[in-house]
This record gives structure tokens, sequence and C-alpha cells, in this order.
């Protein structure tokens, strides 16, 4: 019954051309950044005016007004809209309720009836969403709970959320690689499974919260996709004894203070003190990532004041957590690569995730939240909090390990279908330079990666320039300095040419020791590898 539902539903959908870029021809690209910044008024006027001009409602403009500016509509345009689901097969499947009521924050509407002469009103959001990935462009429909801008008040601590910033920046990051199996952990309202379903054979995704793997079936169903199991529980108790090919996790990271009266949301808050929880992912990896398989989780993590956060990091890397006086754990558990995107004060942190709960500056709460959070900052001894991507890898069995933590703030380059590609390819050149000795190195042909540009700066009237760079276009838009020996010879790497040829034909030029020259050169070639500046032979 249900099933025959979504199935209307996606008929309806599809026929009234509900999708982003249709939503954008309604309103103008003014009102969808309005929209991103929560404020409906541009949108809602644009759809007023359309419906003045046309002299009815528009399918595709019903459906916005209801599921993306949370307004209620009449009856007639509702059944217009969904004519093969009808009115009553919304209400049956908890998309609209009648009457103007408004849901006590976190509260679960039950489906119900409508009478036909009262607005609906929206129970869930329904919004388009459309992304570009290496499989091809692809479009969907997200169902999730209604957000501040519906609810008009601060959201409910159950509260399911729909494809927000940080899913954007995981599903951009994830790597495309074929593989069998794929566990999606905090699946959410299924964005991330969904992703993974496009290049895993079957998908887990987990949660604590029922409500939320509800509406991710709803939406792998509303969408045709078929490949995604959905399990409750927390961590990695649903797959206990598990093993897969890409784990995926844009777990519940936010620290919050476990005070009385500070708001616990599901969809953010872990339940754990500080940054536990991500602790607890990244532990758990390593014992559910199957030989070579890859983990892609984000995560904040606290600095201490007499602790950096990459110190703390690495010690969750080596799980399981030594014995006391066991001495270091003799290899890495998990290879791990590791990028810190920004760091945040205690105050800006407070500020960012009060305000995200729908709690307004200003009021007395926010003050009082405010204070609370500065407590448990001030009380563990935190001094600032990181943000970022986690790459953890289960060991190949070839033995090239790989640790690298590193901090990249600032924009990434041109990646119009996501960085997954280039962290694999990135991956693959690291695991081929670092089995490579000196010897084989040298006898690498490699190639400079299509993105690279080279910059030269030049002192008024001299012909040697003072400073070169390369410059990553795609990736992570990394700018690399080079010196004169450096630059010659990544200019020469064109494939025909072995890097030892060109470190020989560079000593003459240069009239340097080759072997010299070599040693020096070597590392420099090995990291822009690593970077994907320079790329070994296919
Ligand atoms: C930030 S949301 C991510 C949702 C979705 N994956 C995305 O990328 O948009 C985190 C999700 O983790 C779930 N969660 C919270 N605590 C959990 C736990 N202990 N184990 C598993 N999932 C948990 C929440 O219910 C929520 O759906």
């Amino acid at each position: 019954m249900t099933s025959a539902l979504v199935d209307q539903l996606r008929a309806d959908l599809g026929a009234a051309h509900y999708s982003v870029s249709a939503l954008t021809g309604l309103w103008g690209s003014e009102a969808d950044a309005a929209l991103r910044r929560n404020q409906r008024v541009p949108a809602l006027r644009a759809l007023t005016a359309l419906r003045t001009k046309i002299g009815r409602a528009e399918p595709s403009a019903t459906l916005a007004w209801l599921f993306v500016l949370g307004l209620p509509v009449t009856h007639a345009d509702l059944a217009a809209a969904l004519p093969s689901l009808s009115v009553a097969g919304a209400v049956a499947l908890g998309l609209v309720a009648g009457g103007n009521a408004a849901a006590a924050p976190g509260a679960t509407e039950k489906p119900g009836s409508a009478d036909a002469d009262s607005p609906l009103r929206p129970l869930l959001e329904l919004r388009p969403y459309s992304f570009v990935d290496e499989h091809g462009a692809g479009s969907w429909w997200i169902a999730s709970d209604l957000g501040e801008l519906a609810l008009g008040r601060p959201l409910g601590e159950t509260h399911v959320l729909g494809v927000g910033g940080a899913s954007l920046t995981l599903s951009g990051l994830l790597i495309p690689t074929r593989v069998q199996t794929a566990l999606d952990l905090g699946t959410g309202c299924g964005i991330q499974a969904m992703h993974a379903a496009r290049h895993s054979d079957h998908v887990v995704a987990t949660d604590i919260s029922v409500r939320a793997l509800e509406l991710a079936a709803l939406n792998a169903q509303l969408n045709g996709i078929g490949n995604i199991e959905f399990r409750l529980g927390s961590l990695f108790e649903p797959v206990a004894g598990e093993r897969f090919d890409h784990i995926i996790s844009n777990p519940p990271f936010v620290i919050t203070p476990r005070t009385e009266g500070v708001p616990s949301y599901e969809y953010r808050d872990g339940g754990l003190v500080g940054d536990a929880l991500v602790e607890a992912v990244v532990r758990g990896a390593a014992g559910h990532l199957r030989p070579g398989g890859v983990a892609q989780l984000l995560g904040n993590w606290e600095y201490r004041t007499d602790q950096d956060a990459f110190d703390r990091l690495d010690l969750w890397l080596d799980a399981p957590k030594a014995e006391p006086g066991a001495g270091p754990h003799p290899r890495p558990v998990l290879d791990a690569w590791i990028i810190e995107r920004e760091v945040q004060s205690p105050a800006l942190y407070a500020e960012t995730w009060i305000r995200d709960g729908g709690t307004r500056p200003g009021t007395a709460d926010f003050d009082r939240l405010y204070g609370a959070w500065l407590d448990d900052f001030e009380a563990r001894g935190v001094s600032r909090v990181g943000f970022g991507y986690m790459l953890l890898r289960s060991p190949a069995a070839d033995g090239t390990a790989l640790r690298r933590l590193e901090r990249l703030p600032g924009a990434l380059g041109h990646n119009p279908a996501g960085i997954g590609s280039h962290l694999a390819g990135c991956l693959a050149a690291h695991d081929r330079q670092t089995a490579a000795d000196d010897g084989l190195l040298s006898r690498m042909r490699l190639t400079v990666a299509s993105d690279v540009t080279e910059e030269r700066h030049y002192w008024p009237g001299q012909e040697d320039p003072t400073l070169m760079t390369l410059h990553q276009g795609g990736g992570f838009g990394r700018s690399v300095p080079l010196d004169t020996a450096l630059a010659a010879l990544v200019g020469a790497c064109d494939g025909d040419l072995d890097v030892g040829s060109i470190v020989s034909a560079l000593a003459q030029l240069l009239d340097a020791d080759e072997g010299e020259l070599a040693t020096e050169l070597l590392p420099g070639v090995r990291g822009l590898i690593d970077d994907g500046f320079l790329l070994p032979p296919a």
C-alpha cells in the first residue's frame, strides 16, 4: 500500500517537473540564495506574482510552496499538483495534515484526515536535490523533518535533518571506486547511503533514530534505489562482526555541554563528552574495514591547552587503545589522511551551534546556552575546535603506510564532480611512490597533471624568475613553491623521459653533482606525486 503510494508520489513529482532547476526558474537565483540563508520572502513573492500572472497554481509552485517554504496550500491546489497520489494519499504518507496547528517541537504527527475546506499544512520537507558525480548528473527528491522556517521555532531534539552543508561536503568527498559493500553510519535522511548506492553493490545504512531510518527508506524508495538495507542501533552495534569496503559517516560530531537544560539534538550530537563520539567512530572503523577498505568521515576535534589536536588524533588512529605501559603500537592500525579545514575558538564554536539549533542571539536562552558551552570548554581545557575530513584506510598487505595530518584552510580547487576521484588518485599515487625506492622512482616516466599551471614572478629587468609556484586547478587547489631545479624537472615531465634522465640532464646544465641533485630533488618529486601534481605512469 505504502509502496504504491510512493510510486504515485514519484510519478507526480516527475510530471510536475519538481526539480532544482525548475524551482530556480520559478523564483530566480537570488531567492535561491536567500533560502540558503533561511529567508523565504523573495521566493514567496515570486510564487505569488507567478500565480497572479498565470491565474492558477502551477503544480511545481504548489509543491515548493508547501514542501520548501513550509506554507499551507488549499485542497484543490494540492489535488492538482498530486493527481496520481491524491490528497488522501499525501495524508496517508504523512506528507500533509489538515488545519493550522503547529506540531510541538520534535513531535512527529501521525497521518490523519484532512477535510476539503481546511488548508493543508506540510508535515515534512520534500525538496528536489541535484548533483554531479563521477557517474554523471543525478536528481532526487529528499524528505526530511520540517526546518526552522516552517516550524517558526527552534528544532526539536529528534529532528531528522535534510541535506545540509556538511552532507554536501561529505558526499563531494566520496571516493567513487566500485565496491561490494558500504556502510553509512548515522544515515539521517539517507543522503550518503544513496550516494554510496551508486558505486556499491550493497549499502547498510544505520541510525539510532527510528524516524531517520523511516525517512531514509522513504527517500531510497522514492528515488528508485533498491540496494540499501536499513538497520537501527548505535555506532557499530548494528554491524557487529561485519566488515565493509567503504565506510561513510557524517557523524553527530557537534561538541555539546552535557549540562541540564542544554538541548541535545540527535542529528548533530552523539551524547558523549567533547569529541568522544568522533573518537569512537574512528576507533571502531579499524575493526569494520576490509583490507584496503576506506572510511570517510567528517569530524570535530578538540585542541586542549596542553595538547595539539593532531597528537590526540594520532592516538585515536592507533586503535585499539594501548594497554598502560605496553609502549607504542608496532604499526599504525589505520592508514590516515586527515585534513583540517577550519579551526574555531570556543566562543565562535558556541555561537555557530547555538544558532544552528534555532536559538537566536539576543535572547536569554542564547546567553544561557553560550555560558554553558564556555563553561564546558573551560572545565575541560579546550582552547580551540578543529573541523575537517578524515580518510582512514585499512592498510593493504604490501605494508605501505600512510599517516598524513595536514591543515588546509581556504578554498578547494574546481571539482565539478566532487573531489573523490582526486582522493583516490592521490592514495594510489602515494602507494606507488612509497613502494618505489629511489632507483625505481628514477626509472618512472612522470607526467604533469592537466590541471597544473606554473606562475613565475620576476624582478623588473631580470631574466631569471625570483619566485616560481605550481598551482593545482582541481583537487585541493594547492600551491607549491618551486626552486629552479625542481621547476625544471617538473617542466620536463612529459612522460617521455624518466626522472633519472631528467636529473642527469639538469646536473649537467646546472654543473651540479648528479647524485647530490637526485637526493635533493626526489623528496620534492615524491611530494608532488602525493599531491597529484605529477602522475606516475598508468
Ligand atoms: C549529522 S547527521 C548526518 C545525516 C546524514 N548522514 C547526512 O550526511 O546528512 C548524524 C546522524 O547520526 C545519527 N546518530 C546520532 N547518534 C548516533 C549513534 N550513536 N549511532 C548512529 N547514529 C547516530 C543521528 O540520528 C543523525 O541522523
